[in-house]
């Protein structure tokens, strides 16, 4: 058996604004997910899956077009667990050259579904790099990172930014500009995450803005302000200055709220950060729902965002230097 895991993510700054061509700034998190593969001797997959939403669910099938899962779970559920470990498969057989290899694959993952934490994207790079090592073949980031973006437009139907897979498969703070992905300098950040256990719908989050971008003057300049926020916050990562740090995504909170992409909910966590005395905090990721990320070296804004109504999970993850690992042999 091969185990691989791979870090989610947050956005420090960036989102949305990215899909305009401004450069935006993910980081990853230390909080996992974890894939166990094992080859069998036919060319079945059987997934399990714990932790991808509050039920797990085990499914098993082959690849003929009319074989049907026997699974006992909800149809998206079962959509969302394994459609991106199908597509990881499909990228292991073909980098090992083994179109017919089946696996025994389990998946543990900590990350929130479907909440801006890119859960999906770690799946994906840890399955990739586990089932790959499975059949005997070792991966450079890069092109992992490369193979997890190819599985994620094939299970998304084309719309799918590097930005997640990238900073999963290498870890730590990555700037992304169009197709552009590279490394950048990051101090240890003391980054607390609250989640309202909900989830945007990004395609109509993305659609949203580019309707109010076409039809104001207003949302088109306040996209590129974004991308101006994300330019100092780059240089404020480089030289490790927290209180700018969360200042400047503060800043992007309030921009990307003019944008229409907050909620409620949402809001009540930024604002119960800020009167804990965190640095900054804003929504990470398409919005609408799903996680806040806040910057906080002592314990009262995790605490603050326990007692919060509509906050149904807060922890604290620092920054993960690591990007996908080997777990087991
Ligand atoms: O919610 P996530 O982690 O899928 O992030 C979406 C980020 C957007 O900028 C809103 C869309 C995109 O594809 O970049």
């Amino acid at each position: 058996m091969t185990v691989s895991s791979a870090p989610g993510k947050v956005y420090l700054f960036g989102e949305h604004a990215v899909v305009y061509g401004e450069p935006a700034v993910p980081c990853a998190i230390e909080r996992r997910a974890t894939v166990s593969v094992e080859q069998r001797d036919d060319d079945r997959l059987r997934v399990h899956a714990e932790d991808l939403s509050l039920d797990g669910f085990t499914v098993e099938y082959s690849s003929d077009a009319d074989a049907t899962p026997d699974v006992d779970a909800s149809e998206s559920l079962v959509r969302a667990g394994v459609g991106y470990v199908d597509a990881a498969v499909s990228q292991a057989r073909e980098v090992a050259d083994a179109p017919d290899a089946g696996f025994d694959i389990t998946i543990e993952s900590a990350i929130p579904l479907g909440a801006g934490l890119g859960s999906s994207a770690a799946v994906t790079v840890a399955g990739i790099d586990a089932a790959t090592r499975e059949l005997g073949v070792e991966l450079p980031a890069t092109e992992l990172a490369d193979r997890a973006y190819r599985a994620e437009l094939a299970v998304q139907d084309g719309e799918a930014s590097r930005a997640d897979t990238f900073c999963s498969a290498t870890g730590g703070a990555v700037r992304v500009e169009g197709d552009d992905c590279r490394a950048i300098e990051a101090p240890d950040l003391p980054i607390v995450v609250g989640f309202d256990g909900g989830a945007g719908d990004t395609g109509e989050l993305v659609a949203g803005v580019r309707a109010l971008r076409e039809e104001y003057d207003f949302a088109a300049d306040t996209v590129e302000s974004i991308g101006d926020v994300v330019r100092r916050g780059e240089d404020v990562l480089a030289v490790g200055d927290l209180e700018e740090l969360g200042r400047l995504m503060s800043f992007n909170h309030g921009l990307l709220e003019a944008l229409g992409v907050s909620s409620r909910s949402l809001d009540n966590m930024v604002w119960a950060a800020r009167d804990a005395g965190a640095l900054g905090a804003k929504l990470t990721g398409a919005g609408g729902g799903g996680c806040i990320v806040a910057l906080d070296p002592t314990d009262e804004t995790k605490t603050a965002l326990q007692f919060t109504p509509g906050c149904e999970e807060a922890f604290r993850a620092e920054l993960d230097t690591e990007g996908v690992r080997a777990e087991g042999p």
